[in-house]
């Protein structure tokens, strides 16, 4: 008798890579006497039903989940009205004019006037738009079918000062769904997707707070790519399907980096860090099975044109790949811009009662390739999205 038992407990155990339930029961999971109803250990545990809720139906289609910053952040970072002006505007994200050209005007919690990357991305993949934040759906112990999105604007590689989660930190709450089952093993093996937008706040802390000598920034860039890697490679592991993952943009044309010079050329410093970066990620992940490099660069090149190459970093991309881009008629100057360099996009006088605006909005955000101080125009991210969308499309079309 003691030893059908055991053989009843591992045969449970087994059971739980299929059901995807927490592997570390103590005693038989009632889900599984559901499932299996015939063996006799169930008859003395299952205690009467409705106990557990019922598992949601397995997925069966495709479904992303997706890391980094506010290139692909979808309302991560807690709305909290006192911290509105704190922080350089850290959560400014949820307050107008953010979100100003979505369908209902609303605030979404993206860096942009309506979508951000990760919406395109999901497009591509059939969805309306990113799966929910992790913050309205994970953090409450449940998953959408579609995946996750557990990216927050600031976040870097390394510890971020404002306290957004690091990319290694929300990888690893991913795998903690996993292991608990929140995220089941059987969504991931139905064609998942993970994006990982990473795009340059490791280095914005850099030269603000220690400007190093090359030498040295040359080997904080191979500690940066070393840690996307390490997460593209802990993704897979964990039974991500496929991977993408973006290169650098090029970040001295960031209104944040050409204001001082009335948005008149891309900052050619700055932008001699991204091939390099560039480099050292391909290097690092671009043989990898499953993980392809999204060009940013590449495509915010080719929208940028000139201002990009003739500060010495171009891609050599200057074709029209992806539409003509005449519509920006503002590439480099930003839509929204606040009135005190130290200010931010949506910046106010505090006033609840009579707000005073401290930021300028452009009146056709079409026109505008930059939204704010760093993050695209949603009609910057539909143009380099088009130019990336063959290639991304291929990546993630099933092997047959
Ligand atoms: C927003 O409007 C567009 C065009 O009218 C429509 O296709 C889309 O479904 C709407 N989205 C939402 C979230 O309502
Ligand atoms: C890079 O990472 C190594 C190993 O963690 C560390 O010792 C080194 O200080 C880092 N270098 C820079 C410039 O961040």
């Amino acid at each position: 008798m003691a030893k059908l038992i055991l053989l009843l407990l591992a045969l449970m155990v087994a059971a739980c890579d299929v059901c995807a339930i927490p592997s570390r029961v103590q005693r038989p999971d009632p889900r599984i006497c559901a499932q299996l109803p015939l063996l006799p250990i169930c008859a003395n545990i299952a205690p009467p039903s409705p106990v557990v809720p019922a598992n949601p139906p397995p997925p069966t289609g495709p479904s992303l989940f997706v890391f980094g910053d506010s290139f692909a952040d979808n309302g991560n970072l807690a709305k909290d009205a006192t911290q509105r002006v704190a922080d350089n505007g850290l959560i400014r994200q949820w307050y107008v004019p953010y979100g100003s050209s979505a369908n209902d005007s609303t605030p979404s919690g993206r860096f942009s006037n309506d979508k951000v990357q990760s919406d395109f991305i999901a497009a591509m993949m059939g969805f309306e738009k990113s799966p929910p934040s992790y913050a309205s759906t994970g953090a409450k112990g449940h998953c959408h079918p579609t995946g996750m999105n557990f990216a927050a604007g600031s976040s870097g590689v390394y510890a971020v000062p404002r306290g957004a989660p690091q990319l290694s930190d929300q990888v690893a709450t991913f795998a903690g769904l996993v292991r608990s089952g929140v995220i089941s093993k059987a969504q991931l093996a139905a064609d998942s997707v993970a994006l990982i937008a990473i795009s340059g706040n490791d280095y914005d802390r850099v030269s603000v707070a220690a400007p190093a000598g090359f030498g040295d920034v040359t080997a904080f860039i191979k500690n940066v790519t070393s840690g996307i890697a390490a997460s593209a490679d802990r993704l897979k592991k964990l039974g991500v399907g496929k991977v993408l993952t973006n290169n650098l943009h090029p970040v001295g044309c960031a209104p944040s980096q050409t204001r001082a010079i009335g948005y008149g050329a891309c900052d050619g410093v700055a932008n001699a860090g991204a091939p390099v970066h560039n480099r050292n990620l391909a290097h690092l992940v671009g043989d990898k099975e499953g993980v392809f490099v999204v060009n940013l660069h590449a495509a915010f090149s080719s929208v940028l044109g000139s201002l990009v190459s003739s500060s010495g970093s171009s891609s050599g991309s200057s074709n029209t790949r992806g539409g003509h881009h005449g519509q920006f008629q503002h590439k480099l100057t930003p839509c929204c811009e606040s009135n005190d360099p130290s200010g931010f996009c949506g910046d106010t006088n505090g006033d609840d009662v009579n707000p005073e605006q401290l930021y300028t909005l452009c009146e056709d955000p079409e026109r505008y390739f930059y939204w704010d101080e760093m993050n695209p125009t949603q009609a910057a991210w539909t143009a380099v999205m088009a130019y990336l969308e063959e290639d991304i499309k291929n990546f993630l079309a099933p092997a047959n």
